[in-house]
């Protein structure tokens, strides 16, 4: 797998990424989740739709009632049980290897991994925050401890610390059929945005 990070993207930068994929022997491009406008030159290229995402939002102006688990703060240096939660919690599509998570968390300027307090933990959110923005990253609750209200406080908790920072407004995607999630999120204050996201793809020669 290889990874692009450059902006703004143009049909020109897209041309490029594709010819340097083929001269590395992909097999498959895929892009990361962009929002309508930035599918424009990918859309031109070629690209084709691989997975619809929703993207909401919530303001955080308002107090956030506090959480009824009581939650950790986790360690980078422990990642492995991080994913392996994540793993049981998503399809092998969704799924984040080290780098992936690592990434996310290196994606804003702070943030926040917490997880439950079972050994090894059973949920995790990540957050971040940067400037006034903050971005609910990832989270997942293991098969086994769903139902139990444990999604619901890792949300919640994640969604003061954000406030706390001075974040004005919070953002999550997910995929547009994780019904459990989209409910929990709509529970919880979000609403989503007009267009959503897109991740797109295209069969390289
Ligand atoms: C989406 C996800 C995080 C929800 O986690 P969860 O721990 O099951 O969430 P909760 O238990 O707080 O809430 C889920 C349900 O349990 C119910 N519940 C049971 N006990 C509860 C309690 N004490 N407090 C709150 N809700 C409770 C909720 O009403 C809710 O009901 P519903 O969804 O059937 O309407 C989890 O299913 C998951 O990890 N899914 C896969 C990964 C994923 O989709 N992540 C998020 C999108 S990127």
């Amino acid at each position: 797998m290889s990874t692009y990070i450059d902006q703004p993207i143009d049909d020109h930068a897209v041309a490029d990424i594709i010819e340097r994929l083929c001269v590395q022997g992909y097999k498959k491009a895929v892009t990361a989740a962009l929002l309508p406008q930035e599918q424009v030159p990918f859309a031109r290229a070629g690209f084709g739709v691989e997975r619809q995402l929703v993207l909401l939002k919530r303001p955080l102006d308002q107090p956030v009632p506090k959480a009824e688990q009581r939650l950790r703060r986790w360690r980078r240096r422990r990642l492995d049980q991080v994913l392996d939660i994540d793993h049981a919690a998503f399809d092998d599509f969704w799924a984040f290897d080290e780098i992936g998570l690592r990434e996310a968390l290196d994606a804003t300027p702070q943030r926040l991994l917490r997880v439950d307090t079972a050994t090894p933990p059973t949920g995790y959110a990540l957050s971040g925050v940067s400037r006034d923005r903050a971005y609910l990253q990832r989270l997942a609750v293991h098969p086994g401890s769903a139902g139990t209200g444990l999604g619901t406080a890792l949300l919640l908790d994640a969604l003061r610390w954000m406030r706390w920072r001075g974040a004005d407004q919070v953002y999550v995607n997910t995929q547009d059929d994780n019904e459990r999630a989209l409910a929990l999120y709509e529970r919880n204050g979000f609403v989503p945005e007009p267009g959503g996201l897109a991740i797109l793809s295209k069969d390289l020669p």
